[in-house]
């Protein structure tokens, strides 16, 4: 079957451990299907796995993507949950053997993956297959960051980091669907007026003081940000934060975070039961994941150059063929 895959860890070019061509279908072990890819999302995390972080090397090659959609060997139009960790009842995203797919077992990025038969959800008809793509990774991310770990109220104010990715875009469109006041940030002017035509009360460039204080800062940029972040919650707000595209390791401000008494929470993924309820969000609202493009599969090196020099506004979907 054809399948992208990440070769070597690649840190600083990270194209080059891009591989795209055939790759043994997937036999799936007691408990697992198959699942015929029709779409897949692109996100930041299959760049940092062709950079090498966040994988062992002696995982690869493995074929990347975390996002998927598609039909089972019955006919079932499935949701893939992308969190594979053993069932015990609680939260797998705590599980002590949680990992994402691509991580330890191949992804999403071929024409067939196999996964745990528990990962699947169904797809509403009321959704594409290109739409429940953007699921399980960035909108799922968003859902669990704004409402259990965030626990956002309607009314509350809001500050998303970033306007145009994958995750941003999400929050965006799911914290104006929940009554949130959304104020948006970007490094790019046009980005900033399409924050604004998808919902947000507010955009302002990178850094820029707000004409107020927020209860909560989505956070997934990290040392670009991580000072405004602070600076802009109200005394006892939450940072949220899910990523650091931009580096890990900004200047903690430590004194801000206890005179201030702000909360420091982080958050990663989402539960099966986050997916389904997030699932039911978009049924009731009618709000749609905002797609920016969908490639083939075997065109993939040019979604990936597009999210590697960040000009995109929403998300990238891969379809096989
Ligand atoms: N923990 C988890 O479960 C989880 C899940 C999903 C994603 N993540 C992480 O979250 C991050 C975003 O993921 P994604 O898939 O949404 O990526 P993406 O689509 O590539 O988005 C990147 C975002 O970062 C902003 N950005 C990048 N560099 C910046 C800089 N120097 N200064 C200001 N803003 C900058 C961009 O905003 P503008 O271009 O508008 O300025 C854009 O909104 C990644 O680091 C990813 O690994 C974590």
């Amino acid at each position: 079957m054809f399948a992208i895959t990440a070769s070597h860890p690649s840190p600083d070019d990270p194209l080059a451990a891009l591989v795209l061509g055939e790759r043994p279908d997937p036999s799936p072990p007691a408990g697992w299907e198959v699942v015929e890819v029709r779409a897949a999302g692109l996100n930041h995390h299959d760049v940092w796995t062709l950079r090498g972080v966040g994988i062992a090397e002696e995982r690869l090659p493995i074929v990347i993507g975390c996002d998927g959609a598609g039909v089972t060997a019955d006919g079932r139009e499935v949701i893939v949950h992308a969190v594979v960790a053993d069932p015990d009842g609680g939260d797998e995203t705590l599980a002590s053997d949680f990992s994402i797919l691509s991580e330890r077992y191949d992804g999403t990025f071929a024409e067939r993956v196999a996964v745990p038969s528990r990962n699947l959800i169904d797809k509403p008809a009321s959704l594409s297959f290109a739409e429940a793509a953007c699921l399980p990774v960035a909108y799922l991310t968003a859902y669990r960051m704004l409402f259990t770990r965030g626990d956002l109220r309607p009314g509350e104010r809001v500050l998303i980091q970033g306007a145009g990715g994958g995750v941003s875009t999400a929050l965006i469109l799911l914290a104006r669907a929940a009554g949130l006041h959304v104020t948006v940030t970007s490094r790019d002017e046009d980005k900033l007026a399409r924050a604004e035509e998808l919902g947000a009360h507010l955009a302002v460039g990178s850094g820029d003081r707000l004409p107020h204080k927020v209860d909560a800062v989505m956070e997934s940029v990290g040392d670009a940000t991580w000072k405004h972040s602070l600076r802009a919650l109200r005394a006892g707000g939450r940072v949220v934060v899910v990523g650091a595209t931009s580096g890990p390791n900004p200047p903690a401000d430590l004194g801000r975070v206890f005179y201030r008494q702000l909360e420091v929470i982080g958050s990663t993924m989402g539960t099966k039961q986050e997916l389904e309820r997030l699932v039911a969000m978009l049924d009731a609202t009618g709000v749609r994941p905002l797609i920016d493009d969908t490639y083939a599969m075997t065109d993939g090196r040019q979604a990936f150059e597009r999210m590697i020099e960040g000009d995109l506004f929403g998300k990238l979907v891969l379809t096989p063929g």
